[in-house]
């Protein structure tokens, strides 16, 4: 959130801070209503805030209470709390007051195809907080294979932050150096899960030989692995097939690399990660065939996690057949969204307990980026927007439609994130001591999605015309 509070040794994920010199006082980021860029929340000296009347949500109980905050530290949860005269009081009557959004996956400021991601960690944090998610998780990716190199990148890009946020690491390539670097990230720099691309042959894609050393080491290190699971040696072969069809617009991206690529490779890791007795985090669940991998895999007591994305929960595939380009390329993501059926079934997964929490893969190219892929999609750089979005829709598909509570809601955007990267009660929780890391959700005021008032950089967006719930980010 926007009140920065000093790094505690205790947490394993490490949490960059950071004041903006110009924070104003009492302004709040509101998702459609406008934006500042200022910066967003309240500024952090001394500041004492009553939330008054709301139902707080916590992933374990609801109730109507009120929440002292000082100094961007929830006190007191509890009923009728009294208060001194300096205390600011928000009237949260009819609002859901609950933990602010986490984001397990996000690309901001990405190097990919020769161009960056537009959102950087300036945009893309505003976005996140204009939507009501108050702290990301990124990707460092390494600079030629070495994980220091890439996370002192990676710290001078987050240099803009206006919230908090942690980081992964991408395991490139593995030798003494990058084990002992492992070790490095998780002993000394908070990092502790490691990202295994089994894609993009040629650029980010391990062997199932690396994929192993990665999964020893760690197993060794007590570290969660992570995986993006396509066969990429498949995808590029998929891709040459539909280049010599003729198949060269954004339709050919989704036929190049079908759900069996995805369900193969989610299978192979889950196995592997059974083989090594480690557990495993598959990012990006886009289809019913990797998902039931995961099904089977819990169902026989394997530590196994499931993410779906919101694009994967939300679309399908029918936008990459549309005749204009640039409405077609927006929705080019690895893996690709799927045909209709698929995200129902992620998003029944999501309510039965198989994929635990959501995230988002926000990695935005606009419209001239998307356009490099005009005569070839393998050109198109991947990704699609949610950072924004998530919490809305998210609201809109699982909670308006009665197919998870409001509990639940809390648990698949925050609180199980914060548990699973070990940033739990401090994040993810409206109990005493925790970050004041704060959404007020109003159920009846609805807003439209749009790329003309969002605030992420890019001029698309997926979710164009979707509804939102107004949402304030404390
Ligand atoms: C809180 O105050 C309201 C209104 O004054 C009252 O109806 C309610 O019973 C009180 N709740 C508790 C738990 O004291
Ligand atoms: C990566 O390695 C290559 C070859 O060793 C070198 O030319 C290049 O400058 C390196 N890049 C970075 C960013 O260090
Ligand atoms: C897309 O981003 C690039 C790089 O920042 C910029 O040069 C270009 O003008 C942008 N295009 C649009 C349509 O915003
Ligand atoms: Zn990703």
């Amino acid at each position: 959130m926007a009140y920065h509070l000093s790094l505690s040794l205790s947490l394993s994920l490490l949490l960059f801070t950071y004041f903006p010199s110009n924070s104003q006082s009492n302004q709040f980021c509101e998702a459609g209503i406008g934006y500042d860029e200022v910066g967003c929340g309240i500024s952090s000296s001394s500041t004492k805030l009553l939330i008054k009347g709301g139902t707080v949500v916590n992933a374990h109980h609801q109730e109507i209470a009120d929440v002292y905050v000082k100094d961007g530290i929830i006190v007191a949860v509890k009923p009728n709390l009294t208060v001194g005269d300096d205390v600011k009081v928000i009237d949260a009557t009819g609002k859901f007051v609950m933990p602010g959004g986490i984001d397990p996956h996000t690309h901001l400021a990405m190097e990919a195809l020769n161009t960056e991601s537009v959102d950087d960690f300036f945009s893309g944090q505003a976005a996140a907080l204009a939507g009501g998610t108050t702290m990301h998780i990124d990707f460092v990716i390494p600079v030629n294979g070495s994980l220091i190199a890439g996370l002192e990148a990676y710290e001078k890009k987050a240099k803009k932050s206006c919230m908090d946020y942690g980081f992964h690491m991408v395991i490139t390539k593995f030798d003494d150096i990058v084990s002992r670097d492992m070790e490095i990230m998780v002993k000394e720099k908070g990092i502790n899960s490691f990202k295994f691309f089994l894609a993009y042959k040629g650029v980010l894609m391990v062997n199932d030989e690396l994929l192993l050393e990665g999964l020893k080491r760690c197993k060794s290190l007590g570290a969660l692995a992570m995986v993006h699971a396509e066969n990429g040696d498949a995808v590029f072969e998929g891709q040459k097939r539909m280049i010599q069809l003729g198949i060269t617009g954004p339709e050919g991206h989704a036929l190049s690399r079908p759900p069996l690529l995805e369900g193969e490779a989610t299978a192979r890791a889950i196995r592997l990660a059974g083989f090594v007795n480690t557990p495993l985090y598959v990012v990006h669940v886009m289809s019913i065939d990797a998902m039931e991998e995961i099904a089977k895999a819990r169902k026989s007591g394997q530590r196994v996690i499931g993410e779906p994305v919101v694009s994967g929960l939300a679309l399908d595939d029918s936008g990459l057949w549309d005749s204009d380009f640039t409405t077609a390329s927006k929705y080019v993501m690895s893996p690709p969204i799927r045909a209709s059926g698929h995200g129902k079934a992620l998003q029944d997964a999501l309510s039965n307990g198989v994929l635990q929490l959501v995230g988002t893969d926000h990695c935005v190219f606009n419209s001239t980026q998307k356009a490099s892929g005009i005569d070839d999609f393998r050109k198109i750089p991947n990704g699609v927007n949610g950072i924004e979005e998530r919490m809305h829709l998210v609201w809109d598909l699982m909670v308006e439609s009665g197919q998870i509570s409001v509990t639940d809601y809390v648990r698949v955007t925050s609180t199980e994130c914060a548990r699973i990267f070990n940033i739990y009660p401090r994040k993810g929780a409206i109990i005493a001591g925790s970050d004041a890391d704060i959404i007020i959700l109003n159920p009846k005021s609805t807003f439209e999605i749009n790329a003309r008032s969002h605030h992420s950089r890019t001029d698309t967006n997926v979710y164009e015309g979707r509804r939102g719930k107004v949402t304030f980010s404390l």
